[in-house]
């Protein structure tokens, strides 16, 4: 795991040393105030030497100061190098994310991405700054205080031989049991951030449905669970301070029993027990800063696993292999083509799909909700990658071409579709960022959406909000087929474009398109046979396989589904 996010650290490598440097310092100081005090005690006040400790006074004074700074030095570049950190962090897991196929999306689902590029990220930058600070810190303090309590006093230190073991086996035992609690606690986290998510990107929804107080109560329940999981976790780790506590006075009255005796042997010396006293102090709390480090590490666990498991995820769909090929016309081949979204052949969703479409021809599919239209088309433009079989554009493989130059020539208007914030000139330009207002106007024209532009105050230059919330659904829908023609592709799919438009601006649309690509193959999926009537070819889809293909009048012959669909929506006219 570390291995993978080492890269991360690049540019701020340097500011961590520095920061581990300079808390190194800030130990080496903090120490050595006791033993001043020590000697104040029994230099200074053993011969009533005022001169003497005022001197040490002062050093002390400046001691703490130095201590002060040097930590404060530290604090700031831990900072500073893990907030860069999580920066470039976030930045490779948004890079990773966006070279994701819909496979790998369908995979960890979009709640939990963000979950990962945000709360993950946060906690291993917070493990991070621990990491420079505290984990150095720590095992320095713990040995540098041994070594100065060792050197007053050999035989007092065998306190630290009892305590020491008995602590940790303590706070080993607490942090086994932890970890489990902690993992099952961000997983409660994740799916709290997939109510949230799907809450508000639908929030329109449900107050259409008026469900606020059903899914207020769903939030209320994932939010309750993530309490209960936290506290649950985190019971066990509260026990532990008190305990540390409990071992430091044991520890002291055992000093000051076995060191008071010495005294009066005259073996030791009282500013020595002063100081001692004071390290078993430091040397506890070092232990117990230990303790900190593992619950920090425990938690980290899980979010590195976390964002590890996203950034060794392997885009499912790639084009390592492409060649440097243009694509050269808009024909297309379904070669005995199947398909499982989830990659198991025994549950196709496609099955042995065979089906020539010759550059420039116009095809229209219909076939009832879930008869796999929209799953056929994304197989044109890559979106998923066939489970056996192959899918050919221009006579090669789909998988021949690098997929920038596949998915410029093959555009489609997604089923789901979205417009970004941004002005509409902006949202057009996704299709080709060098298009002239020229080039923009005329696809706008095509998809019959240069009338209703036209017609706001700031034209080309509305701001839409964001997901496209100010425009109509029947105006998007004519946006997101502007979008796509502007890259001029060879082959057009339209899975469902102009379902929220009326039949008038379909048919309108539909004529334009005919006009402005003539050479450009189109696909039309659409529930209205009208929108379908006079492509060269209409493909019906039942479930998962094409049960026909033909013009319309032999469709209308031969075919009983779509004589049946064809009278139904007849009669809807009629009426
Ligand atoms: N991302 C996905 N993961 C798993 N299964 C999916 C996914 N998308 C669609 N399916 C399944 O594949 C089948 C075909 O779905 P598809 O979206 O292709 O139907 P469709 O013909 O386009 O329907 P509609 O007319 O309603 O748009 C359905 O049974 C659906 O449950
Ligand atoms: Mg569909």
């Amino acid at each position: 795991m570390i291995k993978t996010i080492w890269p991360y650290t690049k540019g701020y490598r340097f500011k961590s040393i520095l920061a581990a440097l300079t808390i190194i310092g800030e130990v080496l100081v903090e120490v050595s105030i006791p033993y001043m005090m020590a000697d104040i005690v029994n230099i200074g006040i053993e011969n009533k030497d005022t001169a003497f400790i005022i001197q040490r006074g002062i050093m002390m004074i400046l001691m703490a100061i130095a201590s002060l700074s040097l930590g404060a030095l530290s604090a700031r570049f831990a900072s500073v190098s893990s907030a860069g950190f999580a920066k470039n962090l976030r930045g490779g897991l948004f890079e990773r994310v966006q070279s994701f196929s819909f496979a790998n999306v369908d995979h960890f689902s979009t709640a939990s991405l963000i979950t990962r590029l945000t709360t993950d990220v946060n906690t291993i930058q917070n493990t991070y700054m621990m990491a420079v600070r505290t984990f150095i810190r720590a095992p320095f303090m713990l040995i540098a205080a041994t070594v100065m309590a060792v050197r007053i006093s050999p035989e007092l230190a065998v306190v630290f031989l009892f305590a020491l073991p008995i602590l940790a086996i303590i706070i080993g035992i607490l942090m086994s049991k932890t970890f489990p609690r902690f993992k099952a606690m961000l997983a409660k986290f994740d799916a709290m951030n997939a109510s949230v998510q799907e809450n508000l990107t639908a929030i329109r929804v449900v107050k259409a449905f008026v469900r606020g107080d059903y899914e207020d109560e769903r939030f209320t329940f994932s939010a309750n669970e993530v309490k209960d999981y936290q506290v649950k976790a985190e019971k066990l780790l509260v026990v532990a301070m008190p305990m540390a506590q409990y071992m430091v006075y044991i520890c002291m009255i055992a000093v000051c029993y076995l060191g008071g005796v010495q005294i009066v042997e005259g073996r030791l010396q009282s500013g020595d027990l002063i100081s001692f006293i004071s390290y078993i102090g430091q040397v506890l709390s070092a232990v117990m800063m230990v303790a900190m480090m593992m619950v920090m590490l425990v938690m980290s666990r899980a979010s590195m696993a976390r964002i590890t498991e996203v950034l060794a995820e392997r885009p499912s769909i790639n084009d390592d292999d492409a060649k440097d090929i243009a694509v050269t016309d808009g024909s297309i081949e379904f070669d005995d083509v199947s398909f499982s979204y989830n990659g198991n052949p025994d549950n196709p969703n496609l099955e042995h799909i065979k089906l020539k479409i010759a550059s420039g021809e116009t095809i229209g599919i219909i076939g009832g909700t879930g008869s796999a239209k929209s799953t056929l088309v994304q197989l044109i433009p890559r979106l998923y990658d066939v489970t056996s079989g192959a899918v050919r554009v221009a006579g090669h493989n789909v998988k021949e071409y690098k997929i920038q130059t596949l998915r410029h020539s093959v555009s489609m208007v997604l089923q789901k579709n979205v417009l970004f914030s941004g002005t509409i000139k902006e949202n057009l330009k996704w299709g080709n960022a060098d298009a002239t207002d020229a080039e923009i106007e005329e696809a706008c024209r095509a998809a019959a959406a240069d009338g209703f532009i036209k017609n706001f105050p700031d034209g080309y230059d509305t701001e839409l909000g964001q997901g496209g919330v100010n425009v109509s659904g029947g105006q998007k829908q004519r946006l997101c087929i502007a979008r796509a023609l502007i890259s001029k592709p060879k082959i057009i799919i339209l899975d469902d474009s102009t379902s929220a438009v009326d039949t008038a601006t379909d048919a309108a649309i539909r004529k334009a398109l005919n006009e402005e690509l003539s050479g450009t193959t189109t696909i039309i999926i659409a529930q209205r046979i009208a929108s379908v009537m006079d492509a060269d070819r209409i493909v019906i889809m039942n479930e998962g396989k094409i049960d026909d293909v033909g013009t319309h009048a032999e469709l209308m012959q031969r075919s009983e589904i779509y004589r049946e669909v064809y009278y139904s929506q007849q009669k809807g006219v009629e009426e």
